[in-house]
């Protein structure tokens, strides 16, 4: 199979591409008034307009056979059958599995791995039942009020954007997020609270990553300093993880511990036991409503014709401005405030999984890959960023994100928020040209000459593209299955772009440095080997330091 950029699909792009740069979403919009009934979809309780993207049909059809030159139905085969898709680890890519809720088995060489994922929700349901009930009580015998999940990565920010998204649902105990190694991170939480009455979930696949490991020794040694005695460490932590010997020898009894498996990748993993504290402080029921919006989403993906799929066509307008337009960020904009943890939890995802400049077989690409991931709720935004959206040189895709309903409108505010969502699309794609704002200024009563120099400061030159995504209600279903679509997305896009989405070694070569450099900092002896700049940062901090 030739490289995806030497194929005449790729070709066809590159040529269809002169034809649209100079089209105005405007006359696209003017043209078609079937525009938007023919560009949204619905799926799992999610309405996609992408209406305001820079495409056609056309577009969308030579998109279309991009990744049919791409196989993407093969590999979207390959992942559901459990096939070692993460080839540079040798994994299989199963976290569709962990929401699996058809009564299909899924295989994974040979074994259907189905009955001890169930096995593992009935821990999860079973534990998070007696901590919420008070029946799982601390080691001075009070129920337990915080929940603190130490862990970093994919082991933080699934569970966390998850348990603040449904934060209107939030019935149980105060749940709490350490994951920096920075010691202010676990001392100012743990500094509010009390350690008769707080659970820790040590979280990590590895249960190797200096940063979580750091944090739960501090976490131990403060609940021993407040308990007293060693015994307590069993009714107060519980781990997370796929590795149970590391467990073990951390000093977590490993009857505390909630399992997964090498085949769920880290910022995949909020469906495995790494959502345990969405359990604990929302209840099984909710998670497993999670679950099930994701399941609906996945079950949308493998079935859905290309044109009727909405991580498909997320994805391939993806591969359109990235690859042929030019567009190098990609901004995440959630007009709910609930959602604050949406941009971070998908810069994991995304740029983790599809920042990568090699294909599958080592080989450099000749094309971008992954933009930067970024955004803010709005309408905070608005007042901080937008500008540039607006009026800066370059063009940024826009994901705007919605609710139709919200659980706390008492003063009617939300429509308030909905008209600020719309407005921007709305701005963004028709922009105000010369003439308008000219007209405008002179209405206004400015005298010609001054109105002559003010208005292209007032020219918005329209034609940023945007999709958004609406749903009735942010409730665990419509949230499961919005993250399922990014992931998915994410995964089109990796198909493409021909590279293995599910490894991260761009995290490795860091993480090895760190490791020289701590005993350097600690027994104050800087290497020779360092580069002039290293060597002068340590060298200063050794200076100033105090002990
Ligand atoms: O940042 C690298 C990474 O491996 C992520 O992929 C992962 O989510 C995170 O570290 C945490 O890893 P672990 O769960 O093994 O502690």
């Amino acid at each position: 199979m030739p490289a995806i950029h030497d194929t005449p699909q790729w070709a066809a792009l590159n040529h269809h591409r002169e034809v649209m740069e100079p089209r105005h979403l405007r006359h696209l919009f003017a043209e078609d008034p079937q525009r938007f009934e023919q560009m949204t979809l619905r799926a799992a309780g999610l309405m996609l307009d992408y209406s305001k993207n820079r495409v056609t049909r056309n577009t969308l059809e030579l998109l279309f056979e991009l990744a049919e030159a791409a196989d993407l139905d093969g590999w979207i085969r390959r992942m559901f059958s459990g096939d070692r898709i993460n080839n540079t680890e040798g994994r299989a890519v199963l976290h569709v599995a962990l929401r699996n809720r058809s009564g299909r088995p899924v295989w994974v060489d040979g074994e259907d791995v189905m009955p001890k994922v169930e096995r593992v929700l009935e821990h999860m349901a079973d534990f998070s039942r007696r901590v919420r009930s008070g029946e799982w009580v601390g080691y001075t015998g009070r129920a337990i009020s915080d929940v603190v999940n130490i862990g970093i990565g994919g082991s933080n920010l699934g569970p966390k954007m998850v348990c603040r998204a449904l934060g209107h649902f939030h019935d149980g105990p105060r749940v709490h997020f350490v994951s920096n190694v920075d010691p202010t991170h676990v001392g100012e939480t743990l500094a509010r609270l009390d350690p008769e009455t707080t659970l820790f979930v040590v979280a990590s696949k590895t249960f190797t990553t200096q940063e979580t490991l750091a944090n739960a020794r501090a976490a131990r040694a403060w609940c021993l300093d407040g308990l007293g005695d060693e015994a307590a460490v069993a009714r107060h932590f519980v781990a997370v993880s796929t590795h149970a010997e590391r467990v073990a020898e951390f000093g977590i009894d490993t009857a505390n511990m909630f399992e997964f498996w090498d085949w769920v990748g880290g910022r995949y993993s909020l469906w495995s036991a790494i959502g345990l504290p969405i359990c604990l402080a929302l209840g099984m029921e909710r998670f497993v409503a999670l679950l099930e919006g994701a399941h609906a989403m996945d079950e949308h993906f493998v079935t859905a014709a290309p044109s009727e799929n909405m991580p498909v066509i997320l994805g391939l307008l993806g591969i359109w401005y990235t690859d042929f337009l030019g567009t190098t960020s990609q901004a995440i904009l959630p007009y709910d405030q609930y959602l604050r943890h949406l941009p971070a939890y998908l810069q994991q995802l995304e740029m983790e999984s599809n920042g990568k400049r090699v294909t599958r077989d080592g080989q450099p690409v000749a094309y971008p890959t992954a933009p930067v991931i970024w955004g803010e709720p709005g309408t905070d935004g608005q007042h901080a960023f937008y500008q540039l959206i607006h009026q800066g040189t370059q063009s940024i895709p826009c994901d705007f994100i919605a609710a139709v309903n919200n659980p706390n409108d008492r003063l009617g505010m939300h429509a308030m928020l909905l008209a600020n969502c719309f407005a921007q699309s709305e701005a963004l794609m028709r922009g105000r040209s010369h003439e308008e704002a000219l007209q405008e200024l002179l209405q206004q009563g400015m005298a010609a000459e001054a109105a002559e120099a003010l208005a292209p400061h007032r020219v918005f030159p329209g034609n940023r593209p945007s999709n958004t995504l609406l749903m009735e209600r942010l409730e665990p279903r419509t949230l499961g299955a919005l993250i399922a679509l990014y992931e998915h997305k994410v995964f089109v896009q990796g198909v493409i772009w021909g590279i293995d989405s599910f490894d991260q070694w761009g995290v490795e070569l860091g993480k090895q440095l760190a490791g020289v450099i701590l005993p350097e900092l600690e027994q104050g002896l800087v290497r020779d080997s360092h580069d002039a700049s290293t060597r002068g940062l340590l060298d200063y901090c050794l200076r100033h330091r105090r002990p």
